[in-house]
């Protein structure tokens, strides 16, 4: 951190909920070589990471695989019921046991047992080496336990596998509280992908993430946005996670600025033309049922119709449409919407964007020690009809690619930008807003607790 900052460096509060003072946070997270070499022992070996959805391995021998840093981890179907991760890596002497393909984020297939390519040892879906060629040789030194594959913790919450590295590691749904709690009603294991991307970025992970996980950036990143609204976002620590969402603006409960209603003299008019909008030109946060019922908001309301009236009429209808072709919303407490916000953070590199029948997700890992790159995704899914789940697979897309759209490429803009001017000699250390980004300001307090370094300062 520069000298010249007017920070004093002190215990942060110990209560989660209280972030609300003003914060600094230095740039070491984000630039330095070592806390990035620092990063796979002390954070990436001991939290719980999301790897993938359960659908993608429905059947017994399906299995994918999950890289992060020099730890490469096979997750597999064992059973109709159960699911165990293994490390991709084989006893004999260390070949990697499942490649990924050329151009590919990881490996995925289906197979009754696992072959190293080197010398042919072989292990079944449970890890046991169950060849060795002249394994006589070694007399009765091959055991079971010096031959099988390293075990790794595995569990499922919210229609994703998740993994962590430390045997001694607290239980993942223990882990994920309050965010489990909170987005269990939305019942996301429902929802299937629409279309998710990957990208590397030339910024820091955690950069790339913070870029998506406040509404701060909107009216200046997205001008293009506030003809449809001017909603000022919250954030809140949530323990080692966080929440985003939107204050309610006068007349409207929580749960309707979630949505964003269109403002505007007509809602009915400005409703469609954000939905249209954002369908369009990001195919985020709202479904081909969302759009259709806006469309409809002028023909089934009459003018001057209140903004709340028009938001739960065009909820209602679309609610109907999807029930009509099977597609069944889970029903929600308005004030549990409202208070579940937008999006969480889920420490330290996921985000679920929740809906009643939508979301979209983030996350961003490390490329490499490279402090100034990552590899991220992003992922769409909703609700579909029994059966009629589109097959998606993770699909590289640079950012100049118009399948982005418009709008997430101005998100992309300032990836590298940021991390630059992290590194200019003239920057201070970050200045999260206190209200609007204290979920950054948390973020780090954790963070810094797995690192032993960086805590964020209080500014005086
Ligand atoms: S390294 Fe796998 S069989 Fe030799
Ligand atoms: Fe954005």
């Amino acid at each position: 951190m520069s000298e010249t900052a007017k920070v004093a460096r002190e215990a942060v509060p110990p209560a989660a909920e209280d972030m609300s003072a003003p914060f600094t946070i230095g740039t070491e997270a984000y630039i330095s070589r070592e806390y990035a070499r620092a990063e796979r022992e002390k954070l990436w070996r001991k939290v719980w990471q999301q790897v993938g959805r359960i659908e993608e391995i429905p059947e017994v021998g399906d299995y994918l695989t999950y890289d992060i840093l020099d730890d490469s981890i096979i997750v597999v179907r064992t059973a109709p019921d159960a699911i165990r991760a293994h490390y991709n890596v084989c006893s004999h002497r260390g070949r990697k046991l499942i490649d990924t393909p050329p151009g590919a984020k990881r490996a995925r297939g289906k197979g009754k047992h696992f072959v190293c390519g080197f010398h042919g040892w072989t292990y079944n879906l449970q890890g046991q080496c169950t060849h060795i060629t002249d394994r006589g040789l070694w007399e009765d030194t091959l055991t079971e336990e010096r031959t099988r594959l390293g075990e790794v913790k595995v569990d499922t919450w919210g229609g994703w596998i998740w993994i962590n590295m430390d045997p001694q590691c607290e239980p993942l749904r223990q882990y994920l509280e309050p965010a489990a709690t909170m987005l269990d009603p939305f019942e996301l294991g429902n929802m299937r992908c629409r279309w998710r991307r990957w990208i590397i970025f030339e910024c820091n992970w955690k950069v790339a993430l913070e870029a998506f996980c406040e509404t701060y950036h909107v009216a200046s990143t997205h001008p293009e946005f506030m003809k449809f609204g001017d909603f000022r976002g919250w954030a809140r620590a949530q323990g080692k996670h966080g929440n985003i969402g939107y204050d309610a603006p006068k007349g409207l409960d929580e749960n309707q600025a979630k949505l964003r209603l269109g403002s505007g003299s007509d809602p009915r008019v400005s409703t469609a033309e954000m939905q249209v909008y954002t369908w369009e030109q990001v195919n985020t946060n709202t479904t081909q049922t969302l759009v259709d019922a806006s469309k409809r908001l002028v023909k089934e309301l009459p003018e001057g119709t209140a903004a709340d009236k028009v938001l739960r009429h065009w909820l209602d209808s679309a609610r109907r449409d999807d029930a009509a072709r099977g597609v069944i919303w889970p029903t929600v407490d308005p004030k549990h919407v409202g208070q579940s916000g937008t999006s969480w953070q889920i420490f330290p590199n996921f985000q679920i964007g929740h809906a009643l029948n939508n979301s979209l997700c983030y996350s961003a890992r490390p490329y490499g020690y490279d402090p100034d790159k990552c590899i991220f995704e992003a992922a769409v899914y909703e609700l579909y009809p029994k059966g009629q789940e589109p097959q998606t697979e993770w699909e590289y897309l640079a950012a100049d690619d118009p399948r982005w759209g418009t709008v997430l490429p101005q998100d992309f803009s300032n990836m590298a930008a940021v991390q630059q001017g992290m590194k200019n000699g003239g920057f201070r250390g970050t200045l999260p807003n206190p209200y609007r980004e204290r979920n950054i300001a948390n973020f780090h307090r954790n963070l810094a607790r797995y690192m032993g370094t960086a805590a964020p300062g209080k500014l005086k």
